[in-house]
């Protein structure tokens, strides 16, 4: 076990993760506000949307008017996801400087979400990484399905570890493990990070927990003692995805950054300017908000 570490790096993927599979889409208008509020928190990075079809997800149409139309904070960065050269041109016209690939550690998922193999992503993604360099952006990845896919069941750890050696070593800085349906726990996270840290150093391994199973804390907890500082969460405990039937929301910023806030650990970011952006943004979906601390926190 290693120790905790002292600083964690809270991705907040609200705008993106959190608003993509609403019933309620939003104007570009609300979702420019929605950033602006978080921004004003103290992240280091606020994923702000998708470069994906339209068609597919209408919930993400316009994030190139979000991207131009956002305050930038200097010390905060603005991610988007692009699934394909085509995502990451019209990613490069809005001003993008970091983006995210999105890949699967299971067959099935992979095919549903960007209709493709898990191979043919790969060479999709080489291409992408190739471009992205020539134009200085920064690139994440995500592997999704790290505990389990809705299709295929099981999903092996030496899978997952493997596929994400091959991202690092294609140039993305940061592989985000996701537990997409939210169906992990803390021994099967241990056994994960294990296979994982054994082919990449910990300081290049982030984790995204949806918490359908409300086993995200947990999980999370379980992630920081084998020593991962990079926490994805949703604002208001937001999220899902089009193709995860069933899954819940990712954790909720709030309930992580008052876990971290009671160890010790530093995030920089603001806890009630964060709980603002909250109750802006359930009061705009008109949904009830999912984090336990700022359900709490409004009730006093
Ligand atoms: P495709 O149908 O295979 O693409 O879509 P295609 O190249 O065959 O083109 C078909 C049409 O799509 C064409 O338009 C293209 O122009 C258009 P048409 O000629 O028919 O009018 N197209 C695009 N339009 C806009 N932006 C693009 C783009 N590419 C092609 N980039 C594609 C492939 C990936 C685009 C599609 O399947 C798609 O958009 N999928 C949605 C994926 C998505 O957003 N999923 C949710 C995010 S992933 C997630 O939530 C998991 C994560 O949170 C981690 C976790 O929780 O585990 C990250
Ligand atoms: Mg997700």
């Amino acid at each position: 076990m290693d120790a905790f570490p002292d600083e964690v790096t809270v991705f907040e993927v609200g705008p993106r993760d959190g608003l993509q599979n609403q019933k309620k889409t939003l104007s570009v208008k609300t979702r420019i506000q929605f950033i602006d509020k978080l921004s004003a928190a103290g992240f280091k990075y606020i994923e702000a949307g998708s470069f994906v079809s339209s068609e597919k997800v209408p919930q993400m149409a316009n994030t190139d008017q979000v991207l131009t139309g956002i305050n930038r904070h200097r010390n905060c960065a603005y991610p988007v996801l692009t699934p394909n050269l085509q995502g990451l041109e019209n990613a490069l016209n809005a001003g993008a400087t970091h983006i995210a690939i999105f890949g699967s550690a299971s067959e099935q998922f992979c095919r549903k979400n960007i209709n493709c193999s898990v191979a043919e992503s790969m060479v999709r993604f080489r291409d992408i990484l190739q471009a992205a360099k020539q134009h200085q952006l920064i690139v994440r990845a995500y592997l999704s399905c790290v505990m389990g896919c809705p299709y295929e069941g099981e999903v092996a750890a030496n899978k997952t570890a493997s596929l994400a050696e091959q991202l690092l070593t294609m140039g993305c800085y940061e592989i985000s493990l996701g537990d997409t349906i939210g169906i992990g726990t803390p021994g099967q996270v241990t056994k994960l990070l294990r296979a994982v840290k054994a082919v990449l150093p910990v300081n290049k391994i982030a984790v995204h927990f949806h918490d359908t199973y409300g086993q995200a804390l947990a999980n999370i907890y379980t992630a920081l003692m084998s020593g991962v500082a990079v926490i994805d969460a949703s604002v208001a405990g937001l999220g899902g995805c089009p193709y995860a039937p069933g899954a819940s929301g990712n954790i909720a910023t709030e309930d992580i950054v008052y876990m971290l806030n009671g160890l010790g650990i530093t995030t920089k970011i603001d806890l009630n300017t964060l709980l603002e952006a909250s109750y802006f943004i359930c009061r705009e979906l008109n949904c009830s908000n999912q984090s336990k601390v700022a359900v709490a926190r409004q009730s006093l």
